[in-house]
């Protein structure tokens, strides 16, 4: 496993990372999460990442114990806040309060006394974000928090977000959480320049865009047992608006590409997005632990020009690419 340093800080990540969506706490038993976890750390995965929101808050304490004993230095351990945890006003948005009683939740339910790092889960119009970073900064120098990040936001919340700390002296951001996959590169345009610009990196989500470009969803056949998208409890809900023949025809095609260069789809899938310099990690998810020891090949390997384009011609007009479409709710959720 390689690593590299996140964003500009000193913070060195694996360039594979593991995160339990869906999983941890909901689509799979606390066995098979726990097999998981422990494919990920004997395949050299340092950096697990999770959200309060996940299952209800079930993720956080799944992975907390998984993780639970072992060196608390050898691990890099982030997770998130911002979609709601409670029924309360106050229980989701990046207010001051909310905040706070978040972190708190989460280091217990993680059993840990800080965080690597600390995302904002989207952007809260509803909160000054002079309010939102000066919490931050506070969780910083109470130690709970050594790093700030954020997820899905636009360059010119970035922008923002950055000219304010520089102002008022505030830790910076120096973290992107985006969607990025071969099918979908709304982050090329504007979010990575400024990114590149900035010192800031992208933890990227959903690099093989939840199970898709693993090539196992058959156009015009009904997606296999066990998968994803049979997950009633969430994951086919999220998974669905992929699903269509034109997409699933054009990843089948990328199957000779990938056998070209001895790889699987997967990994294929996830090498595309590491060779993106701004890219420090690809998070992937994974309901079984053959699956992270299949993906965790991707690090280190290098995909040529000649092949990058080809990956282009195969996908064509189904890669998204408008930066239109990183948005945050107009509201809080
Ligand atoms: N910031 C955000 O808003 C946000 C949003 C989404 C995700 N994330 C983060 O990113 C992480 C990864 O997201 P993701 O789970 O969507 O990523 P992904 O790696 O694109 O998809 C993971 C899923 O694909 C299937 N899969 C993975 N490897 C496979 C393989 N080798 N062979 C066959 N199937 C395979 C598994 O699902 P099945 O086996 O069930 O089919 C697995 O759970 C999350 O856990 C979370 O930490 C963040």
């Amino acid at each position: 496993m390689e690593h590299r340093h996140l964003g500009r800080s000193g913070l060195m990540v694996s360039e594979i990372s593991y995160g339990n969506w869906i999983t941890h706490g909901s689509q799979v038993e606390e066995d098979a999460a726990r097999a998981c976890v422990q494919a990920a750390l004997d395949e050299g995965i340092t950096t697990f990442d999770t959200a309060d929101v996940y299952a209800g808050t079930r993720a956080e304490e799944v992975l907390g114990r998984a993780l639970k004993g072992l060196r608390r230095e050898s691990l890099e351990i982030f997770t998130k806040v911002y979609w709601p945890t409670g029924p309360g006003r106050n229980d989701r948005g990046l207010s001051r309060k909310h905040i706070t009683e978040s972190i708190h939740g989460s280091l217990r339910r993680l059993q840990t006394d800080y965080v690597d790092l600390y995302q904002a889960h989207r952007y809260d119009a509803e909160t000054p974000l002079e309010e939102t970073l000066k919490t931050f900064d506070d969780l910083v120098r109470q130690g709970k928090v050594l790093y700030i990040g954020v997820s899905e936001w636009t360059a010119e919340q970035i922008g923002r977000a950055l000219k304010i700390a520089d102002e008022m002296g505030f830790d910076r951001i120096v973290s992107n959480q985006p969607q990025y996959s071969m099918l979908w590169r709304v982050i090329e345009a504007e979010v990575v320049p400024l990114s590149e610009k900035e010192g800031i990196g992208q933890v990227v989500f959903s690099p093989i865009a939840q199970g898709v470009l693993t090539g196992k969803y058959q156009p015009g056949q009904p997606p296999p047992a066990g998968s994803r998208a049979t997950d009633e409890s969430g994951g086919a809900n999220f998974i669905s608006r992929l699903l269509h023949d034109d997409v699933l025809t054009r990843v089948q095609d990328l199957q000779p590409i990938a056998a070209d260069h001895g790889l699987t789809m997967a990994q294929l899938a996830v090498a595309w997005v590491l060779q993106n310099p701004n890219v420090s990690s690809a998070i992937v998810g994974a309901s079984r632990p053959e699956q992270v020891k299949d993906n965790v090949k991707a690090s280190g390997v290098i995909l040529d020009a000649d092949t990058m384009k080809k990956i282009d011609e195969v996908l064509g007009s189904v890669v998204e690419r408008d930066p239109a479409k990183t948005v945050s709710p107009a509201r809080r959720p």
